[in-house]
């Protein structure tokens, strides 16, 4: 379970985040949606301490994140973070992209890595890609890896930044696919998406983020159908006026 209580953030005079609050129970799909510049990216980096909160609190499984180097690694360790950009390695194979963190940091061998990689490989569609770099993949393929990778190392809580918003229309779907079926298998994800059809479908929950703050939370279909917020309504006619 994910916690977040009242979390500020500031970058020298612009405050990001005023008292953001954020709970996700394990099992849940929250995605957020919000215009440019809302804090939604910087909420995210918050959770797995990418970025250190001004004031607040952030707990994971009932521990809060206390500045300490090895909680904090734990903490990483626990959550896959999969960006709009794939960030990728590009010198490295497919298989040593996925290998590389449980062979380093769960000092994994070759007898347990081939399977896993195998494993993930087939869970996103590309056990034919093994041996490529990610140079020779398409965009969705790389960003399918990106997904494998972050979930070598078995984590219980993934955190997607826009992970479709660099690739082409037409390669957006298979990348969805993925994330849709660890929805299924029941992965505690939170998901910042423009893809509105698909956060209607597969999240749990939406969060709506404006100015630094979550001004709307709720279902989605009720979210979608019926906005509270003057201000959720608008930013969805122009989202989904656009699609
Ligand atoms: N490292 C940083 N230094 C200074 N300002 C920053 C930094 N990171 C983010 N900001 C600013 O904080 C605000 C919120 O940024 P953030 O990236 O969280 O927005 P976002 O909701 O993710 O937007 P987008 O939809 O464009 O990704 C923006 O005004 C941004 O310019
Ligand atoms: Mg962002």
């Amino acid at each position: 379970m994910i916690e977040v209580k009242d979390i500020c953030k500031s970058f020298g005079n612009l405050q990001v985040l005023k008292k953001v609050s954020l709970t996700v129970n394990n099992g849940d799909v929250v995605a957020v949606i919000g215009p440019s510049g809302s804090g939604k990216s910087t909420m995210l980096r918050c959770i797995n301490r990418l970025e250190v909160i001004d004031g607040g609190s952030i707990s994971v499984d009932g521990a809060e994140i206390n500045g300490n180097d090895k909680q904090i690694r734990k903490i990483r360790q626990n959550m896959g973070m999969v960006f709009q950009s794939f960030n990728l390695f590009p010198h490295l194979t497919v298989y040593d992209n996925i290998a590389l963190a449980p062979r380093l940091i769960h000092r994994k061998k070759k007898e347990e890595l081939d399977p896993l990689v195998d494993e993930l490989l087939q869970k996103v569609g590309l056990r034919d890609k093994k041996d490529s770099f990610p140079a020779q993949l398409s965009g969705g393929q790389q960003q399918r890896i990106a997904i494998a990778r972050a979930l070598a190392m078995k984590p219980n809580y993934m955190l997607f930044d826009e992970p479709t918003s660099a690739l082409d229309p037409e390669l957006i779907g298979e990348v969805l696919v993925v994330i849709r079926q660890l929805a299924l298998e029941g992965m505690t994800m939170i998901i910042v998406t423009h893809e509105m059809n698909f956060a209607r479908d597969t999240a749990d929950r939406v969060v709506m983020m404006d100015g630094g703050q979550i001004i709307e939370e709720g279902a989605p279909d009720r979210l979608f159908q019926d906005p509270e917020n003057e201000r959720t309504r608008a930013f969805l006619h122009s989202v989904i006026g656009r699609q």
